[in-house]
């Protein structure tokens, strides 16, 4: 591999952090997510964070925060209180627009108000939908009905989210085409700004690893997949990633910019970053177990990439986004030349995969994507 040039420092930088707590484990879930056992030591956790937070900060001293997204497990379980005392101390950090996500589960919101998260500078909600048939929510061990998620979405605009996300998954266990329809078309109608619409995959290790459910079949999940497109479509909802589909101007900045290999800190339990400095790109982890990580909070793994690496670890990020991105990017934020690249990119152009314009897969070539991508790996 050649010597790569400095990257670009002014890159955006966006801040994960990480809620390790659900109420029950879903069989499906492999995130670093645990049942919560006994009360949930609220200032505990945000002790931890405080202490995080303030140690990887000290590695960005000149840079402002354009995004910040709470996930999870379940931050929902957390007070207002508890996000409006970290968002205080992180305010002169972002940027005055930025973006603040929550993913919220519906089965929690009843603990909270929404005016309250909104107060506290949350301004964009993350719902987990995932159907909106009880009997799928019940095969897959939610802890909500489909009247709670409309309970819970009413109460969202009403608390002032004018950025509202719901989280849904097709090819569930036995789902017919029609019920999957069902789900999207429920949703379309509730007009959220943001639909992120995900394919149930059964992750090693998870109850349904264990125990695999009777699943849809593949041309099933096919026609799901065509008519879910264009019913998502002709409702003004504009697919901009594998799983993210946006109304006018409301993709998601926080992932967008994981998507454009931006930087990114990650703190809580679990947590995974991404920072570019003047010697080449980091990434970061912290503690996965909940234990662990409260007793240390502030030891962060540290794994240089290497610049090998760094062609594959980029265009597998930004071939997901459907409008891929500009050539320039891949040297801004690799420190790399586009030559690194040139000859494999060609070969796809040459194949009808790729654009000559940008990096961005044809419309062939999306539907191959795992292959494109793989050429780079
Ligand atoms: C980080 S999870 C957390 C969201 C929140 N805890 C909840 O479940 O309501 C984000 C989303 O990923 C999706 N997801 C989780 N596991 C999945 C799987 N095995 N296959 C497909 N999508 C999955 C679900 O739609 C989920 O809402
Ligand atoms: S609530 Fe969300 S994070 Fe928690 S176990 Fe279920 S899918 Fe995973």
């Amino acid at each position: 591999m050649r010597e790569a040039n400095p990257i670009d420092l002014t890159i955006p930088l966006s801040l994960y952090i990480h809620f390790p707590w659900c109420v029950r484990k879903c069989p499906y879930c492999d995130f670093n997510s645990h049942p919560l056992r006994g009360t949930l030591d609220e200032a505990g956790y945000l002790r931890a964070l405080r202490q995080d937070l303030s140690a990887q900060l000290e590695d960005v001293p000149t840079r402002s925060i354009q995004s910040i997204f709470f996930g999870g497990g379940t931050p929902s379980l957390f007070s207002p209180d508890a996000f409006a005392e970290l968002l205080d101390g992180l305010s002169e950090l972002m940027t005055p627009d930025a973006e603040v996500t929550m993913e919220a589960n519906p089965g929690t919101t009843e603990y909270h108000d929404f005016h309250e998260y909104r107060a506290a500078g949350i301004n964009r909600l993350s719902l987990g939908a995932q159907s909106f048939a009880d009997v799928q929510l019940e095969r897959l061990g939610r802890i909500h009905s489909a009247c709670e998620t409309h309970e819970s979405f009413a109460k969202a605009r009403e608390g002032g989210f004018d950025n509202v996300n719901l989280d849904l998954m097709y090819a569930l266990p036995q789902q017919t085409v029609d019920e999957a329809m069902f789900d999207l078309e429920t949703a379309i109608v509730l007009a959220p700004e943001h639909i992120s619409w995900y394919q149930l995959t059964i992750e090693p290790k998870t109850e349904f690893a264990r125990r695999p459910p009777i699943l849809a079949s593949e041309t099933a999940v096919e026609d799901m997949e065509k008519r879910g497109h264009a019913l998502l479509a002709e409702a003004g909802y504009r697919r901009y990633e594998v799983s993210a589909y946006a109304k006018d101007s409301h993709q998601c900045l926080h992932n967008s910019n994981y998507w454009r290999f931006g930087d990114y800190l990650g703190a809580g339990a679990g947590a995974h970053g991404k920072r570019s400095n003047a010697t080449g790109i980091i990434r970061t982890s912290k503690p996965r177990q909940p234990r662990l990580y409260l007793a240390d909070p502030e030891t962060t793994k540290e794994l240089p990439l290497r610049l090998s690496d760094l062609p594959g670890e980029f265009m597998m990020n930004v071939l997901r986004l459907f409008d891929g991105v500009e050539f320039e990017l891949f040297t801004q934020r690799t420190g790399l030349p586009i030559e690194v690249i040139g000859e494999r990119w060609q070969s796809l152009v040459d194949l009808g995969l790729a654009s000559e314009e940008r990096l961005t897969a044809t419309p062939l070539g999306y539907r191959h994507l795992d292959s494109l991508i793989q050429r780079f790996l």
